[in-house]
């Protein structure tokens, strides 16, 4: 952790510098194909922010959705793959986009074909042509975050949606986190079905815990990293949002925090793990382990965890945190994210909306954003691209 604080220390967290050295990432194009209510539709867009308006239901969210859907997992629906396809069209649904990736321009290709239509969580992703079996090779070029009116919720729907927003955060910027967390997933099911079995090969029981622990000491470590940079870059933020606090626990969280080295960390889930088989095996399910982990967010100024906090609250905190992370994205990692910020601004009173318009003009990044009332963008005249959604098609406004 000390090469870190160091590494802050330097900084002066709001002080964001883009210069050459950060790699900006934006979209120049982006086609679908019968991707929900659109047929075929291609808009191309220079890296300034994109302002998307259009009436409830002409399709705005679903542009979203699509970009979304080229970085890892489901997209910010967590839509059923098959759900997507167009209904009249009888096609499967296709996404294309010229990227400018973390290493230079990429070309990105999502969708499904007939297979992936039979085993609902594959789709097929293309990067330069050429198919990959990894969803994670995505990360590699593409950094981006999102807020939906549905995340808004998060502070009240218990551990695992904390516990995944933290984690969306995390492999923003960290390319290992995704494939980090899937594999501790994987090594936690084959031990479940281990233990389940009753007489289970200690052995191999021994090398999954192994496997486990090693994956959420490092797991952890990332996630305590993340809180540490967004803290730091929210505590220096001159915004009006309300400032918060991230504290990510849980059992190797907590020995991080207390001093443990992260190999430490590690030997003692091995230990807990082991210890817990006999009640592992009988309750069906993982007692400790980084899959239990929790986000804690608390409002600095009131001094009040964020579930007590007002809706309106909860809501600024949330947006605070992901512009925080766009920002911290640049100073750590040298990247600057897209963002997508689907209806956000109309919750937002005018003095924060020009706010949140100077901060993402500030932080350089590509940020989309959907309304329903063009007048809202009037700050971002002249600073963003204007789109306009109607019947299935996109025009510039
Ligand atoms: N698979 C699909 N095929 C055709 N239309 C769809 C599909 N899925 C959703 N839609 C339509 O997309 C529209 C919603 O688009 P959305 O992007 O959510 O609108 P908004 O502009 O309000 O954000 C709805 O009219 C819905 O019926
Ligand atoms: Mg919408």
């Amino acid at each position: 952790m000390s090469s870190t604080t160091d590494c802050i220390d330097q900084k002066d967290s709001h002080q964001l510098l883009i210069n050459q050295h950060n790699c900006k990432i934006s979209i120049s194009s982006l086609s679908l194909s019968s991707f929900r209510n659109y047929g075929s539709v291609r808009i191309e867009t220079s890296a300034q922010p994109v302002v998307i308006t259009g009436a409830n239901g002409a399709g705005k969210t679903n542009i979203l959705e699509a970009i979304s859907l080229l970085s890892v997992g489901r997209g910010l629906r967590r839509a059923k793959l098959a759900e997507i396809s167009n209904v009249a069209a009888g096609e499967n649904w296709a996404i294309s986009s010229n990227v400018n990736g973390r290493h230079g321009h990429v070309k990105i290709g999502t969708g499904i074909s007939n297979e992936g239509i039979e085993d609902s969580d594959k789709r097929l992703v293309k990067i330069d042509g050429k198919t990959t079996r990894w969803q994670s090779e995505l990360s590699k070029h593409i950094s981006l975050i999102w807020l939906t009116p549905q995340m808004e919720q998060l502070f009240i729907e218990g551990a695992s949606a904390g516990r995944k927003f933290l984690d969306r955060l995390v492999f923003s910027f960290d390319p290992e986190h995704a494939a980090r967390v899937n594999e501790y997933d994987y090594h936690m099911r084959e031990r479940n079905k281990l233990l389940q079995y009753g007489r289970a090969d200690a052995s191999w029981l021994d090398t999954l815990e192994q496997k486990m622990a090693a994956c959420a000491a490092a797991i952890a470590t990332a996630r305590l990293s993340t809180c540490e940079h967004i803290n730091h870059t929210i505590a220096a933020s001159p915004l009006t949002f309300p400032k918060g606090w991230l504290n990510a626990t849980g059992f190797v969280e907590d020995l991080l925090k207390s001093g443990s080295s992260a190999v430490e960390a590690e030997n003692s889930l091995k230990i807990a793990l082991e210890s817990a088989r006999n009640y592992d095996a009988a309750s069906g399910r993982t007692t400790n382990g980084t899959h239990r982990s929790e986000l804690r967010v608390t409002h600095i100024e009131k001094s009040m965890p964020a579930e007590s906090c007002s809706t309106g609250e909860q809501k600024a905190l949330i947006l605070s945190i992901i512009l925080a992370q766009a920002r911290s994205g640049a100073i750590w990692h040298g990247i600057i994210p897209i963002i997508l910020l689907d209806e956000v601004v109309s919750h937002l009173d005018a003095t924060r909306r020009l706010e949140l318009f100077e901060e993402i003009c500030d932080i350089g990044a590509q940020t989309w954003m959907t309304g329903t009332d063009i007048d809202l963008f009037a700050g971002l005249k002249e600073k963003a691209q204007f789109f306009k959604v109607e019947n299935g098609k996109v025009f510039k406004a």
